[in-house]
């Protein structure tokens, strides 16, 4: 079973209205189970109006979307989604309103009628799982970082046990430090729980070292998806939809279109500053 499959699905925003606007044109795609999914394009290429149908805040209008094999087109599997799809929207932080931090985690699971034993074991495991330390709970959310405030809110969607995570532009707005610590987390947490991830970004490069699979949308179609070393075999492809490619797939290509041998399938900073290595030790000895 796919944890999302979207068949031909299109979706028009104030439908029949003069500022109707058609979102998503005839999109089809699926999310293996356990995965990390990067979907990525430009401003207002359909992203947030397409992850907004895996949690059943968007009904279909035309084509289909199933998720955990049941089909949103029934208003009872919408209303009941949020339970196993957990939305993060950009800025979540901005959504933390309780007096501390454990209050703010608990929301959720409260709210799934869960016992205040088994809310606490929730509020404890999902603190564990985004990397914070017990003794912020009692602290008023509104005093912590930026950093620590998303993770605070993303916490607060795992308490649920959800078996989608859906992250929408989770690290805008973050240093570079921070946003880099944010992905490394993203990448445990999958690995440790099995959840699936579908990661929604501009960035090209948040993307690259973490999804497994990328769907790439320009103006409300699935212009590309693959493996991501699939993907960025075609960096004209990428940068005619208005995308940066990411910086070590361009230095090696330079490096091989000026004749040096080097892999250009690289993904990271560290596989190309290895592989520019490889080449030098290899230089070296044939005295090349
Ligand atoms: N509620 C709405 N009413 C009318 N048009 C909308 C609405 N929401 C989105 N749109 C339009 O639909 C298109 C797709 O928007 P969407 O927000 O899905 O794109 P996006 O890829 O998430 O963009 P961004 O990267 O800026 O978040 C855009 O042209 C946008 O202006
Ligand atoms: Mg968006």
């Amino acid at each position: 079973m796919w944890a999302v499959e979207v068949k031909s699905l299109s979706y028009i925003h104030s439908m029949g209205t003069p500022f109707a606007k058609q979102a998503l044109k005839d999109v089809s795609l699926n999310i293996a189970q356990g995965q990390i999914v990067g979907i990525i394009g430009p401003t207002g290429s359909g992203k947030s109006t397409l992850v907004q149908h895996f949690n059943g805040l968007l009904a279909p209008q035309k084509g289909s979307v199933n998720v955990l094999g049941r089909s949103t087109a029934d208003k009872a599997v919408r209303m009941n989604l949020w339970k196993e799809v957990g939305l993060v929207f950009q800025y979540p932080e901005q959504q933390l309103f309780e007096e501390t931090v454990y209050d703010d985690i608990a929301f959720g699971p409260k709210n799934l009628g869960l016992n205040e034993i088994e809310v606490k074991k929730r509020v404890i495991k999902a603190l564990d799982d985004i990397g914070l330390p017990e003794e912020i709970l009692s602290r008023s959310p509104q005093s912590l970082s930026g950093g620590m405030k998303r993770r605070v809110a993303i916490a607060g969607i795992l308490a649920m046990q959800p078996k989608i995570l859906v992250l929408d532009e989770p690290t805008a707005g973050l240093d570079p430090a921070a946003k880099s610590r944010f992905l490394n987390l993203i990448r445990k947490l999958q690995q440790s729980t099995g959840i699936t991830v579908i990661l929604v970004t501009h960035s090209i490069d948040d993307a690259a070292e973490l999804a497994h699979w990328l769907v790439v949308m320009d103006r409300g179609r699935i212009a590309l998806q693959g493996k991501p070393k699939d993907i960025f075999k075609q960096p004209e492809r990428l940068i005619q939809i208005g995308l940066n490619v990411p910086v070590e797939i361009e230095v090696t290509r330079k490096l091989f279109e000026m004749g040096i041998p080097v892999r250009t399938d690289v993904l990271g900073l560290n596989e190309a500053v290895e592989e520019i290595a490889r080449i030098r030790d290899r230089r070296k000895k044939t005295g090349g």
